[in-house]
């Protein structure tokens, strides 16, 4: 076992980037490179919460972990992706979560395509020490009170407290925003690159008392 295993979550739940998991509640996970199609599953989406890597040096210790070695140049090419996918799942409400570094530039997207764009400061890992930022857009204003919380509890609240049919992540990692919303009996779905932080959050799902069938995926694009 290597230390980005994750516990050998994928051993006991394996998973391959040409195959999605459904979830018994109807909620689609897949193995799946952000800067290939968007899969279909994924516009059904009308909120999102995504922590994606925060800058390029950060970007490509995922890829490490991902076991890949075609590391990324640009952090902004990264973004701009990201940002194109949420243009495409057009969620009402849309939670992106960002370092220091990036927050102005994350706003300045978000203000591309949504009204009304604020921001949140908040911890990871529940250390008053490890700063971040969650930015919530929407088109409506809305006053909630996430000031100052810890990104797990943000995740925790809004996967409980806010008005969604089905919440989307398109860097699900180990699925705390999937985990709060299958604890809420909640729709989610969500994309991965890493196949073996993908299996965390299904061995939690099973820990949980959920099941899910894996289905081989037709094309890149996620449609059977
Ligand atoms: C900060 S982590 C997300 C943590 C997540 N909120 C959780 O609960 O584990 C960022 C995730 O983005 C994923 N990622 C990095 N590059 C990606 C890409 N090109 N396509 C899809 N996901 C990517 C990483 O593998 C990592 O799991």
């Amino acid at each position: 076992m290597t230390k980005w295993d994750y516990g050998g979550a994928i051993d006991r739940h394996p998973i391959e980037p040409d195959e999605k998991a459904i979830i018994d509640n109807g909620s689609v996970l897949r193995v799946h490179n952000i800067f290939d199609p968007l899969p279909a599953f994924m516009r059904s989406a009308d909120m999102i919460f995504v922590d994606p890597p925060w800058n390029l040096g950060n970007l490509n210790s995922f890829y490490t972990k991902a076991d890949r070695d075609d590391y990324q140049k640009s952090f902004e090419k990264f973004y701009l992706r990201l940002f194109e996918c949420i243009k495409e799942i057009n969620p009402r409400v849309c939670y992106v979560e960002i370092g220091k570094e990036y927050l102005a530039e994350f706003i300045i997207e978000l203000k591309k395509q949504y009204k009304w764009v604020t921001f949140y400061n908040s911890t990871y890992y529940h250390n008053k020490k490890n700063l971040c930022y969650v930015i919530r857009a929407s088109n409506k204003r809305k006053k909630l009170p996430l000031d100052g919380m810890d990104e797990e509890n943000i995740i925790e609240w809004i996967c409980e407290n806010e008005d969604y049919n089905c919440i989307g992540d398109l860097c699900m990692g180990r699925g705390l925003v999937g985990l709060n919303a299958w604890r809420n009996v909640r729709r989610f779905v969500g994309t991965e690159l890493n196949k073996k932080r993908l299996a965390v959050l299904l061995e939690r799902i099973v820990n949980e008392g959920g099941r899910y069938d894996i289905i081989k995926d037709g094309d890149k694009n996620g449609n059977a």
